[in-house]
């Protein structure tokens, strides 16, 4: 055998092994990749929805104005219970309805806590009080009936009177 021909031999060994190392890792590329993301045997549409979610953006910014019903949170549709009466309490209705004046003592109205300015009412006693301020009541300053909060009903401002008279005597 000529040295020729044995290179020959040998290249065609080496050349033949390369080949089929190549495609064995080729072979073993496609089978790892249908393993791992399903090109080939998932649908198409399923694996690029798959990629889409893996890449989407963590958050996302909504400008003013920009309208998003799909995302916008659902309005809570609680039940709306039926409307109940109800009383406000003495304090209630001083804080809604009497502050404004009988804290600060505006117009000459004697203030919440202020004994003095109270001991000379509280004498006219506790009927003739409500009465005033039910009615209203013109002294050296106006108090105008029911503080000017005529929704409210006159048990209840007679509940802010015994209020204030508890809390100013
Ligand atoms: C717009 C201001 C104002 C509001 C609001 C107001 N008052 Fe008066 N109130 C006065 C003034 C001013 C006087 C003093 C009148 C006077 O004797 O010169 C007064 C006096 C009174 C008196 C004493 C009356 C008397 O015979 O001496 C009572 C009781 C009273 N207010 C209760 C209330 C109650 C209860 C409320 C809340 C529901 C209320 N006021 C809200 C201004 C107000």
């Amino acid at each position: 055998m000529s040295r020729d021909q044995k290179f020959f031999d040998v290249y065609s060994i080496v050349i033949g092994a390369l080949a089929a190392f190549a495609l064995a890792i080729l072979v073993l590329a496609l089978k790892m990749a249908d393993l791992t993301q399903g090109v080939y045997t998932r649908d198409a549409a399923e694996y690029q929805a798959a990629v889409n979610e893996r890449i989407a953006p963590v958050g996302q910014v909504y400008l003013s104005g920009e309208h998003h019903e799909a995302e916008a949170p659902k309005a809570e549709t609680a039940a709306t219970p039926d409307p109940v009466a109800t009383l406000l309490s003495g304090p209630q209705v001083y804080n809604e309805a009497c502050i404004a004046c009988h804290g600060a003592g505006i117009g000459g109205a004697p203030v919440l806590g202020d004994a003095a300015a109270w001991e000379p009412r509280i004498a006219k006693g506790e009927e003739t009080l409500g009465l005033h301020a039910i009615e209203g009541f013109t002294g050296v300053g106006y108090m105008p009936p029911k503080g000017g909060r005529m929704d409210l009903s006159d048990e209840e401002i007679l509940d802010a009177v015994s209020y204030m008279i508890e809390e100013s005597s």
